[in-house]
């Protein structure tokens, strides 16, 4: 079997801090090179390949992939639900050009596998909203959204056009202890654990009882790397796939901190990110990730939550 070698681009980000530590466990260290415009983050500093790489460069990331023998890319730089609304049209450039740069290159090098991440930000308020399908009516109303279900479209083109093997999940919002979320609308749900254990208490920027999908980060990497490591014939969508684990509000999140540190107060202020946070689902139906490639998640609400507060007060000493 030939010997695969990734790249990541935007990997300094919440989500590709730990996918690339991830990744160099399943390939090897010197078979993963990490890539973003900004200077290695910590954890990935003398830690393997690393070079600085504009996403939306496309002749030196082609160039890239040529030198190094790349053979599988994943694509995660992008602008966020809440960042891209305050920049639509920087967003709608950023995230699909890049796309449309890394499918050509996939076609071009004949690339084993590409990976690109859409979100839940794809469903809008005509959407059903609880057990959202993985096809219903999609109809987004960020610049994020359209974005990720134009992309998801375009991954779908190429897959039948040119056989290219591109593959998608639609994340949930992620929540993670060792890499900072990069402005999205439900960064809330990690801002508030740090808050706890600093403050004792957290103002939240959604209102009390908006529920939204979510999934703890270990889940999202082992997803990640087990939807791409599937047989292709698992393959049934090449949309990208729901997938779920829980579903909770800003009252919720608080009443299970508040199982660790009972004297935690939380209030709330709602913000723009409201608006966005009310056109998406409140939980998402996966099954069809479930029964094509065997997707199950580990972690709900309270599990999650020990873990969270077990590795930051580690890290905050
Ligand atoms: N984190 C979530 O909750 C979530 C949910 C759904 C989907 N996603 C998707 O997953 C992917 C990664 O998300 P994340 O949370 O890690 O985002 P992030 O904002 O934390 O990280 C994105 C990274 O991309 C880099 N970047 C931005 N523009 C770049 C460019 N032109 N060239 C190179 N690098 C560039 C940034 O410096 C950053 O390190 C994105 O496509 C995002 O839409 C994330």
């Amino acid at each position: 079997m030939k010997q695969e070698k990734v790249l990541i681009i935007g990997s300094g980000g919440q989500i590709g801090v730990e996918l690339a530590m991830a990744l160099r466990k399943v390939y090897g260290t010197d078979n993963v090179i990490a890539s973003d415009l900004r200077e290695a983050h910590p954890l990935l500093k003398d830690a393997g390949p690393y070079v600085i790489l504009d996403a939306m460069d496309g002749k030196a990331i082609h160039e890239l992939v040529k030198k190094e023998g790349i053979t599988q890319i994943y694509l995660l730089a992008a602008m966020l639900s809440a960042t891209g609304e305050k920049a639509p049209m920087k967003a709608w450039d950023v995230n699909m050009n890049s796309l449309l740069q890394v499918l050509e290159i996939g076609v071009q090098e004949k690339l084993t596998k590409i990976y690109w991440p859409s979100s839940i930000a794809v469903f809008g308020p005509t959407t059903p909203t609880l057990n959202t399908p993985q096809q219903t009516i999609v109809e987004p109303r960020t610049v994020y959204g359209i974005s990720k279900y134009t992309g998801e479209l375009w991954c779908q083109y190429y897959n039948q056009r040119w056989g290219l093997d591109v593959r998608s999940i639609r994340y949930p919002g992620l929540i993670s202890w060792k890499s900072e979320p990069g402005g999205g609308t439900t960064d809330y749900a990690v801002e508030i654990y740090h808050e706890a254990l600093k403050n004792k208490k957290y103002t939240s920027f959604l209102s009390e009882n908006t529920y939204l999908p979510m999934m703890y980060m270990d889940d999202a990497i082992r997803a990640t790397i087990e939807l791409m490591e599937a047989p292709v014939e698992m393959m049934k969508t090449r949309m990208s796939y729901n997938l779920s684990a829980m579903s909770f509000s800003p009252k919720e999140i608080a009443a299970a901190i508040q199982k660790h540190i009972p004297d935690f107060t939380i209030d709330y202020k709602p913000d723009f990110r409201q608006a966005i946070a009310d056109g998406w689902p409140k939980s998402i139906d996966d099954s069809v990730a479930r029964s094509d490639w065997g997707w199950r998640n580990n972690f709900d609400l309270d599990s999650m939550t020990a873990d969270m507060l077990m590795h930051l007060r580690e890290k905050m000493g």
